[in-house]
């Protein structure tokens, strides 16, 4: 049995229904219910959904073996996985947000930053060389400039409507995201054969999904 984490909320939705392309059946996974574990009924994948963040923690502890999650999630967490396959769906952009026009280096002080992703901000700076106060958020990101919080927001940025309706404008664009399926190395080599042709259906399923757009 291959154990699937997968982040709750759309980007689930997204995967579970590869995953029904891939010919597994998914009647299970799509039930409107709160368990947290689920099998299919051949017993060959059971599916757990966890918060985003905790996707690459159930996979580097080898309690799941695959999982999906987003390149912005696995370059916060920074965890020892392999990843196998980006999926192309849930797109969007790192980026440096605030009111249009900031300038940092006029205020003299530290720039304030807050963000969801406390590691990519330190890093971000520290490679620009930049001396910043980062403020770890948990959701809302855009509020810390519109109450004076924060200069600047670290954030994705998907349709840009959030900050929009919020006076706010991206002022750097730092990397696109997209979901990616990543592996426990373990699980890679040890449950090769079960993983192996699970991705080769995916990655023929993304085919014939794109081949249509
Ligand atoms: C995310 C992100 C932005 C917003 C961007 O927040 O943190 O706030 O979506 O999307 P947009 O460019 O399409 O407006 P999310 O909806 O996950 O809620 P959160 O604020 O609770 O993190």
């Amino acid at each position: 049995m291959i154990t699937i984490a997968l982040a709750k909320g759309r980007l689930a939705e997204q995967t579970i229904e590869i995953l029904g392309k891939c010919g597994i059946d998914i009647s299970v996974f799509s039930e409107k219910t709160r368990k947290l574990v689920l099998t299919d009924p051949t017993e060959s994948f059971r599916v757990i959904f966890v918060k985003p963040a905790d996707v690459p923690v159930y996979i580097e502890n080898g309690i799941a073996d695959i999982g999906v999650c987003g390149s912005d999630t696995l370059l916060e967490e920074d965890k020892k996985l392999y990843e196998l396959l980006d999926l192309g769906f849930a797109k969007c952009r790192l980026c440096i947000a605030g009111y249009a026009g900031f300038d940092g280096a006029k205020t003299g002080a530290p720039l304030r930053v807050a963000s969801k992703y406390e590691n990519i901000t330190k890093n971000y700076y520290h490679e620009k060389g930049e001396n910043v106060q980062v403020i770890k958020l948990n959701g809302s990101v855009e509020l810390g400039p519109v109450m004076g919080l924060s200069d600047v927001i670290l954030d994705i940025v998907e349709s840009g409507s959030t900050l929009r309706e919020n006076g706010l404008a991206v002022l750097q664009e730092i990397c696109p995201v997209s979901a990616r399926l990543v592996a426990n190395k373990v699980s890679l080599k040890t449950k090769s054969d079960e993983i192996k042709p699970l991705v080769a259906k995916i990655k023929n399923a993304l085919e014939t999904v794109n081949d249509r757009n």
